[in-house]
């Protein structure tokens, strides 16, 4: 099993709002490319492109992460700037792709002016807000009259395996949510962006899915598992059980997780 990336839940959840004093921000970027190479990565992409279609303007991806959305946006010819709070983030995006902007801020203070940007996008990045609320109103004030704004975010609650031990699945699933400061921030997207005057809130809703073990477990499974054992909601044998079923499910080639993303558009009322 490949074994880049944050380890544990706790890791993926505290962390990301601060990839800089992580110590391993290589790790961190490892991560988030091999999510972005995901066919569910590139289908949630494609919806929050489809929704910025007819913004015109400038417009900034927050929470940019290694930049392949900057760059994306940029070829379709969206007048794009990334903001990310890493510098390490920052740097690896202007390394990948030195033709885009990219700048080191944060959702909570923007570097723009009131009104400055057409449309706002950000994906994966509210699910480690504690205070979505704050950070949407630093996205109003940025935002010009009719300004489009766009989040993709998953559902951690969401997710389902064809695990035969429901009960550790549960604690599992559990222990992850309570590990990340905004779990359902896939799903509550569209209401706080209603409590902070946004209008034409529209979701859709993007099944992902982990079909590959390994994938699944290095990407997800085992950073749930650790913060499971970690919160001691289960125990080392449960944890060897519920690891053992899954891999002989997979070997019978019938293993199955997915999680559903949300991409929610909305507009500021002009
Ligand atoms: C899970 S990553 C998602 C990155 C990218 N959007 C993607 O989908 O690949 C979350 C990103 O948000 C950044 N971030 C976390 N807190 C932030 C904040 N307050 N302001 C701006 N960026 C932040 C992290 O540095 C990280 O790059």
């Amino acid at each position: 099993m490949d074994t880049t990336g944050p380890r544990t839940a706790e890791s993926l959840a505290a962390r990301f709002h601060d990839v800089d004093s992580s110590g391993v921000p290589d790790d961190f970027i490892a991560y988030l490319r091999k999510m972005e190479e995901s066919e569910s990565g590139r289908a949630v992409r494609e919806v929050t492109y489809r929704a910025l279609e007819a913004a015109e303007g400038k417009g900034a991806d927050i929470g940019c992460g290694a930049g392949r959305a900057v760059a994306d946006l940029v070829r379709l010819g969206k007048d794009a700037v990334g903001v990310d709070s890493s510098q390490a983030m920052v740097d690896a995006a202007l390394a990948r792709f030195p033709h885009c902007r990219v700048v080191r801020g944060s959702a909570f203070e923007l570097p723009f002016e009131d009104g400055e940007l057409s449309w706002y996008r950000s994906e994966r990045t509210f699910l480690h807000f504690g205070d979505p609320a704050e950070a949407l109103a630093e996205a109003r004030r940025v935002l010009r009259p009719g300004g489009t704004i766009v989040l993709a975010d998953p559902d951690l609650g969401s997710m389902v395996l064809s695990s035969r031990i429901s009960e550790t699945t549960d604690a599992v699933k559990d222990a992850f949510c309570s590990a990340v400061p905004n779990p359902h921030a896939g799903t509550r997207s569209a209401y706080h962006l209603a409590d902070a005057g946004f209008t034409d809130i529209e979701v859709v809703p993007v099944m992902a899915a982990l079909n590959d073990h390994a994938s699944a477990f290095d990407v997800v499974l085992e950073p749930a598992l650790t913060a499971a054992l970690a919160q001691g909601a289960v125990s080392e044998e449960a944890a060897a059980r519920w690891k053992d079923d899954l891999s002989d499910i997979s070997r019978r080639n019938a293993f199955t997780a997915t999680a559903t993303f949300f991409v929610t558009t909305a507009r500021l009322a002009s």
